[in-house]
């Protein structure tokens, strides 16, 4: 018989059973074997004095309340395993199912975060009270990682809010609730204050349910909502795929089917049979490639990139109390946002109190918005905008121990701002640029302390987006890299670390993303099919829209300035298809992108009405055969810009700009919207059909057909013959 070593029994003296989910093995409590034998021994012992026990508490000693499915089994799955990964999945839905028939209260006391295999158990429960505690997340975030909830979460969220409610809320985005919100979408029952109150009504639930049963274990019930045997629902399921197809636009991510169909097809069944359906979908994407991609992407380089793997190591943690932010334009007033967010005083300075103001007015506009949807509080909205004093006078910046400049991308109006503060801040301050595009070496030799400068290139919108690449320049000392990174960190985003290199790594890489799309045009792909390759792809902005965005005089001035670059050093500019369509562009038709009115689409009062049916009269013919080597066009086209962004980055690695496989991965999905299917731009030549060599292969046939641009670089060919993967 097995012992319980992660769940610890504690019964009082009213026949209270309380279950502290405690693995002395690790910080957080996960499914792995261990979990998996403790949860068999304390159900037999349940069953075995079920007279003596008046209900069950399930709670846990850890800061969150349980951590999920064990990724690092997980990973090893193959089709080979398949049959071991299935039952495995039935195992744990069986012991949960043990544990919601026990026939006296069951109650989960959700002390912190429970999300996929934490919010499973917490379901398997008849009550969940969860404490308001902060950082406290509840859901299933399977989906995100190629999975779907393998222990009972499709099935019972089905049964607990209704095919649609748990698809929409739970199951298909992944979304992870605060307790608050958790309650108003039906996942918990209660929210309690404090881990007192937390215990107090776990305890009355059970004092007032002496015979606690599920919902759907009561005699009559039904699903929520219907099933497909109800002929009005059956008639709406049609849009269920529908909808789930247009949302994907073609893209390969196989778990949302697979959570549909489990959905469905577990509705019209007993609860039984229900997990042995979830249980083979379960099993099919478990073994297959996405999870693995996602899992290796989302999770273990997503850890290391933020345990700080590419941080200096011997510079103590230094954290960041007052921050100058200057240029209060876009970046600027996103910047000093984020850093408000996360308790920093800031102090926005513009040329002008007018601009300075605008700057923190964006603030103002984010957090009536959050205060709107009830994701902050009027004293939070306060206190945040009380963190941040916009200004025009240098002077105000005293004190200051980190600056962030975001003025306008100009090297010499760089040089000048720095040389205007640097000896107001703070005499150690840690001096960051976020230039998009100018090396940091150059924009370094403006100020004095050149070991103290850095790149920090945030994405825009700053508020939302989560990366932000860190650029060692060639004079970045250690001790500002690190405190660049821990800055990073502390505003909460995901720090990347690369060497200096014109356009570093992420604006290199995205593009020969636009270069691909745009060169197809000029080829007389149809724009509408170049769209749709990038989405089919997998990528979450269409190519051609993207460069709208950006406008187009931004490539050809980028261009511009590298070529000058390149050809001052004695090189010779690698000429590009996309650039003379980019020339023609702006300088024949006019079209610089949305801002200007007109670009690859058309506008209207700056929405996007239609693709201008100008590009097929001018370049090439509508309609007209795209170039194709061995598979369909699409697979061409959707791979001409997969391998260009991958290639690019293979070059990085050799020339010493990257030097971290999953600062690359994160970096490409996170930044610049590199499908996250892949689970990242190298890993995406990993995972490609045979491998480092399937993908070397391939190159040389892209080469072939359309440009010297796709040939491999040697590090490619060295990893493919000697039989490497991209790895740290
Ligand atoms: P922006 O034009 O919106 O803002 C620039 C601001 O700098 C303006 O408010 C301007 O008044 C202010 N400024 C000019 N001279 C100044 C001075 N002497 N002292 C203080 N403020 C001054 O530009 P945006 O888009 O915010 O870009 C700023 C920087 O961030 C640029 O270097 C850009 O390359 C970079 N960047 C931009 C991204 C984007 O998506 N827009 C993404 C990443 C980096």
């Amino acid at each position: 018989m097995s012992e319980s070593t992660t769940i610890r029994w504690e019964q009082d003296a009213d026949g209270v059973v309380t279950l502290v989910l405690d693995d002395p093995a690790q910080s957080a409590n996960t499914m792995n074997a261990a979990f998996a034998d403790s949860l068999d021994a304390t159900l037999d012992r349940l069953e075995a004095e079920l007279d003596g026990i008046r209900g069950v508490i399930i709670t846990s000693a850890k800061k969150t309340f349980f951590a999920g499915g064990d990724l690092r089994d997980l990973i090893r799955a193959t089709p080979e395993t398949a049959e071991q990964v299935f039952a495995g999945s039935l195992r744990i839905k069986r012991r949960l199912r043990r544990l919601e028939t026990l026939g006296k209260p069951v109650v989960a006391a959700i002390n912190g975060a429970a999300l996929g295999g934490g919010f499973e158990i917490a379901l398997a429960c008849h009550h969940r009270v969860a404490l308001d505690a902060p950082g406290s997340k509840i859901g299933c975030p399977e989906v995100t990682l190629g999975l779907l909830p393998g222990g009972g979460g499709v099935v019972r969220a089905v049964r607990l809010l209704g095919i649609a409610d748990a698809l929409l809320k739970v199951l298909l985005q992944g979304r992870q609730y605060a307790p608050q919100r958790a309650l108003a979408a039906g996942l918990v029952h209660e929210v309690a204050t404090d881990r007192d109150d937390l215990l107090a009504r776990a305890r009355a639930f059970i004092d007032a349910h002496p015979e606690a049963r599920q919902p759907w274990d009561e005699p009559g019930y039904k699903i929520p909502g219907g099933t497909p045997r109800n002929p009005s629902f059956a008639a709406n399921l049609p849009a269920f795929p529908a909808n789930l197809s247009k949302q994907l636009a073609g893209a390969p991510y196989p778990a949302p089917r697979a959570i549909l169909a489990a959905a469905v097809e577990g509705a019209q069944v007993d609860i039984d049979t229900a997990f042995t359906i979830e249980a083979r979908y379960f099993t099919e994407l478990a073994c297959g490639p996405v999870s693995k991609n996602m899992i290796q992407a989302f999770f273990f380089d997503m850890q290391a990139v933020n345990s700080g793997a590419s941080r200096p190591k011997d510079v103590p943690a230094h954290q960041v109390a007052k921050v100058a932010v200057l240029g209060a334009g876009m970046m600027g007033a996103g910047i000093a946002y984020s850093c408000a967010r996360a308790g920093i005083e800031v102090v926005l300075k513009d040329v002008t109190q007018e601009a300075a103001d605008r700057g923190k007015a964006y603030s103002v506009g984010l957090l009536d918005k959050a205060l709107a949807k009830g994701r902050t509080t009027p004293e939070k909205r306060e206190a945040l905008l009380g963190r941040i004093t916009p200004t025009a006078d240098p002077a105000d910046l005293a004190g200051c121990d980190a600056v962030i400049e975001a003025v306008f991308e100009d090297a010499a109006l760089k040089h000048k701002v720095f040389q205007e503060i640097q000896d107001v801040v703070a005499p150690d301050a840690l001096l960051c640029s976020n230039t998009s595009t100018l090396p940091i070496t150059t924009l370094a030799e403006g100020v004095r302390r050149q070991a103290d400068f850095v790149g920090l290139h945030f994405f825009s919108p700053v508020d939302k987006m989560p990366l932000v690449e860190i650029i060692r320049g060639e004079r970045t000392g250690d001790e500002a890299l690190a405190r660049a990174f821990d800055l990073v960190r502390q505003i909460r985003k995901t720090p990347i670390v690369v060497n200096d290199s014109r356009g570093f790594f992420t604006s290199r890489v995205i593009g020969q993303f636009i270069n691909e799309g745009v060169a197809m045009v000029g080829e007389g792909v149809p724009a509408a099919s170049v769209e749709q390759a990038a989405a089919q792809a997998g990528y979450p902005a269409k190519v051609l829209s993207l460069v709208d965005e950006l406008t187009l005089t931004l490539p050809r001035k980028i261009r511009a300035e590298s070529r000058a670059a390149v050809e001052a050093a004695g090189g010779t500019w690698p000429e590009h298809p996309a650039e003379r369509v980019i020339d023609r562009m702006v300088d024949e038709f006019g079209r610089t992108g949305r801002s200007g009115g007109a670009g690859f689409y058309d506008y209207e009062d700056g929405r996007r009405t239609r693709l201008w049916p100008g590009l097929a009269e001018h370049f090439g013919t509508q309609g007209g055969e795209p170039l194709t080597v061995a598979g369909s066009p699409l697979r061409d086209m959707q791979e001409r810009m997969l391998f260009a962004e991958s290639l690019e980055t293979v070059r990085l690695l050799e020339e010493g700009v990257l030097t971290s496989v999953a600062d690359a991965n994160i970096g490409s999905v996170l930044g610049i919207g590199f499908p996250a299917w892949t689970g990242g731009v190298l890993q995406y030549v990993n995972g490609y059909e045979g491998g480092v060599a399937g993908f070397t292969a391939r190159a040389r046939e892209l080469a072939a057909a359309y440009g010297e641009r796709f040939a491999p670089p040697a590090l490619l060919v060295r990893k493919a013959e000697s039989g490497e993967r991209f790895t740290d």
